[in-house]
C-alpha cells in the first residue's frame, strides 16, 4: 500500500527537484522554485508590489499583536486600485476592473517559503499560485494576467504546500473586488455604501498573541478561533445612513462555518456569490456561509431611526461538523451556537436610497448537450480512510494525475461531490468514474465513520462552476433541517458546501489555460492534510 504520509515538505521539495530535471513534467513551461519574472511583452494597466512579511498591529486592547501580512505598493496603475483596511492585519484590498491587464510582484520577507493563489480568478497555471510555484525567503515572484473574470468578490491568500492554513492564520489574506460594465450600469450602492466585510476567528494568548491551538483535533476537524474579527477587527461595527447598502461578505477564516442572519428576524436579500451577481436577488430567513464563501448582500436601513443598531448573527445549527468537535473546539465560541458577528448602527438620517433591481445579471447556463459527460459525472469523493481525509481516496501529489483528473481543454464537465465512507482505498480512481454517488452518499452517517461525517466546503480553482443539484441523501433530517433554507445554489460558484449525505452536481467549465489546477478542500486544515488534488487541463 502506498504511504498516504509519504509527502512531507522535504519530500516534497525534493519531489520537485526531480520534476524539473525531468522535462515535460510540467508541459507548461513552469519550473519550480524558479522564481518567475516579469516579461517585457507584457504591458500591465496595473502593477503593483506585494510583500508577504511579519508586522506588529494592534487588534485587542493592550499589546499589539504579531502577524504575517501583505503590504501593498502601487507602481502603475488608478490610485483606487490598492487601498489597506485600517488598523488591520489584513492585505490592501485590490479593485481590478474586468479586462485590466495586471502585474503583480510578490516579494516573500517571510522566515518560509510561500505562494499566493487569487482564489476565484480564471489565469494561466502560473499565475495561479501553485504550490510547485513556492518561493523561498527574500526572492520575488512575478505574476502576469488578464482579469477575465465577471464584477465578483475574490480574495488572495497562500497557497504554501502544507502551509496554507498556519499563513493564512497568522494574517496573510487581502479581498480582490472586480468592477465590469455589467454591473456598473446596475447603480448598486458603491463608494462609501459598499463595504468588504471579511468574517473570520482567531485565538489568543494571555499577551495578546495568536494562538494556534488544537493539536490532532485541529489538522482532523479544522481550527475554530475563540473570537471573531472582521476586517481584522473585534468587535466590529459600522456606522451607516438609513439607505441602501452593499455588503460584501468572505468567510476567510479557516474552517467555521457561519449561519449567517440578522437578529431582528429580517430576511437576507442576497444579490450576489462567489462568482458575482445572482440573476435575480433572494431572500433568505438565513444563509449558511461556509470558508470561502462570498455573499453579496443588499441592505435596507432605510425607515430605521438614528441611534437603531442591526446585529448580524450566526444562528444555531448541527449536523455539519460532528457533536464531538463541536464541544471540543472553539475555545467556547461553538460552532453551531448562536453568536454576533459584527452590528450596522444607523448614525444618520437620509431619504435617498436606491431601489433593488428586479433582475440582476445574465447568467449564461451550460446547457445538458454542452457537457461533456452529461451521464459519467467525474467524481469527487470525499474520502475519510485510515483516519485520513482525502479526494476519490487520494491525497495531494505533485506528480500523479489519475485518469478522472485528465480535462481536455476546452470543454464543460459535470462532477459528482458526494460523501464516500467506504473505506477510501482509492478505489474511484480505477475506473469508478460515474459511480453512483447517490449510494455512497446515503452511507454517511454508518459506524464509526460516522462520528466522523462532517462539512466540507469544496473550492475548485479556475473559472466557477455552476450547481446543477443538491440532493440530500443523509438519515438525520432534523440536523439538515437546521441549514436546509439557507444554501445558496444560484449564480457561479468557486466553492460549495457539501454537507453530510449531501450529492451535488455541477458543471465546470476549463476554458482557455491548459495545467494544473488544484481542486480541494477549503478547510484549511484539511487542505494541508492532503485534501487536495489537481486536474490536469490538456
Ligand atoms: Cu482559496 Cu486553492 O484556494
Ligand atoms: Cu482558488
Ligand atoms: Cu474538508
Amino acid at each position: 500500500m502506498r504511504n498516504k504520509f509519504a509527502l512531507t515538505r522535504r519530500g516534497f521539495l525534493m519531489s520537485a527537484a526531480a520534476l524539473a530535471a525531468s522535462s515535460d513534467a510540467f508541459g507548461v513551461g513552469m519550473q519550480p522554485h524558479a522564481p518567475r519574472m516579469a516579461s517585457e511583452t507584457f504591458n500591465p494597466d496595473v502593477d503593483l508590489e506585494l510583500v508577504c512579511k511579519r508586522d506588529l498591529v494592534p487588534v485587542l486592547p493592550g499589546k499589539p499583536t504579531q502577524v504575517w501580512r501583505y503590504s501593498g505598493n502601487l507602481l502603475k496603475g488608478p490610485e483606487q486600485t490598492l487601498t489597506a483596511p485600517p488598523d488591520s492585519y489584513l492585505g490592501p484590498l485590490l479593485r481590478l476592473t474586468k479586462g485590466q491587464k495586471v502585474r503583480i510582484r510578490l516579494r516573500n520577507e517571510l522566515p518560509e517559503q510561500t505562494i499566493t493563489h487569487w482564489h476565484g480568478l480564471h489565469v494561466p497555471m502560473d499565475a495561479d499560485g501553485h504550490p510547485m510555484a513556492a518561493i523561498e525567503s527574500g526572492q520575488t515572484y512575478v505574476y502576469e494576467f488578464e482579469v477575465k473574470n465577471r464584477a465578483s468578490f475574490n480574495f488572495y491568500h497562500p497557497h504554501t504546500h502544507e502551509a496554507t492554513a498556519t499563513q493564512v492564520y497568522h494574517g496573510l489574506a487581502g479581498g480582490i473586488l472586480i468592477e465590469d460594465e455589467e454591473e456598473r450600469a446596475l447603480g448598486l450602492p458603491s463608494g462609501a455604501y459598499e463595504i468588504p466585510l471579511v468574517i473570520q476567528d482567531r485565538s489568543f494568548d494571555d499577551a495578546n498573541q495568536l494562538a494556534y491551538w488544537g493539536g490532532m483535533h485541529r489538522n482532523m476537524f479544522g481550527f475554530y478561533g475563540e473570537r471573531i474579527l472582521v476586517n481584522g477587527r473585534p468587535n466590529y461595527t459600522i456606522d451607516v445612513d438609513s439607505r441602501t447598502y452593499r455588503l460584501r461578505l468572505l468567510n476567510g477564516s479557516n474552517a467555521r462555518i457561519y449561519k449567517l442572519m440578522w437578529d431582528d428576524g429580517t430576511p437576507l436579500t442576497v444579490i450576489g456569490v462567489d462568482g458575482g451577481l445572482l440573476e435575480k436577488p433572494e431572500k433568505r430567513p438565513y444563509v449558511m456561509f461556509a470558508p470561502a464563501e462570498r455573499i453579496d448582500l443588499w441592505v435596507d436601513f432605510s425607515g430605521r431611526p438614528v441611534g437603531s443598531k442591526l446585529v448580524m448573527r450566526s444562528g444555531e445549527f448541527s449536523g455539519l461538523v460532528p457533536p464531538m468537535a463541536q464541544r471540543m473546539m472553539g475555545g467556547g465560541l461553538f460552532v453551531g451556537d448562536d453568536y454576533p458577528l459584527f452590528a450596522a448602527t444607523v448614525t444618520r438620517a437620509v431619504s435617498d436610497s436606491p431601489k433593488l433591481p428586479e433582475k440582476l445579471a445574465t447568467i449564461r447556463h451550460s446547457r445538458r448537450e454542452e457537457l461533456a459527460n452529461p451521464d459519467r459525472p467525474r467524481p469527487i469523493a470525499l474520502t475519510m480512510g485510515h483516519m485520513q481525509l482525502a479526494l476519490n481516496g487520494r491525497t495531494y501529489e505533485s506528480d500523479n494525475v489519475m485518469d478522472i483528473e485528465r480535462i481536455p481543454v476546452g470543454t464543460t464537465q459535470l462532477f459528482e461531490i458526494y460523501h464516500d465512507h467506504g473505506g477510501g482505498m482509492g478505489g474511484m480512481g480505477m475506473g469508478g468514474m460515474g459511480m453512483g454517488g447517490g449510494m455512497m452518499g446515503g452511507m454517511g452517517g454508518m459506524g464509526m465513520m460516522g462520528m466522523m461525517d462532517m462539512a466540507h466546503p469544496v473550492h475548485l480553482h479556475g473559472e466557477p462552476f455552476e450547481v446543477l443539484s443538491r440532493v440530500y441523501e443523509g438519515r438525520d433530517a432534523d440536523a439538515y433541517a437546521t441549514v436546509r433554507d439557507g444554501l445558496i445554489d444560484s449564480g457561479l460558484k468557486d466553492t460549495v458546501l457539501v454537507g453530510p449525505g449531501e450529492v451535488i452536481r455541477i458543471a465546470k467549465p476549463f476554458n482557455d489555460y491548459k495545467g494544473r489546477f488544484m481542486y480541494h478542500c477549503h478547510n484549511l486544515e484539511h487542505e494541508d492534510m492532503g485534501m487536495m488534488r489537481e486536474f490536469s487541463v490538456e
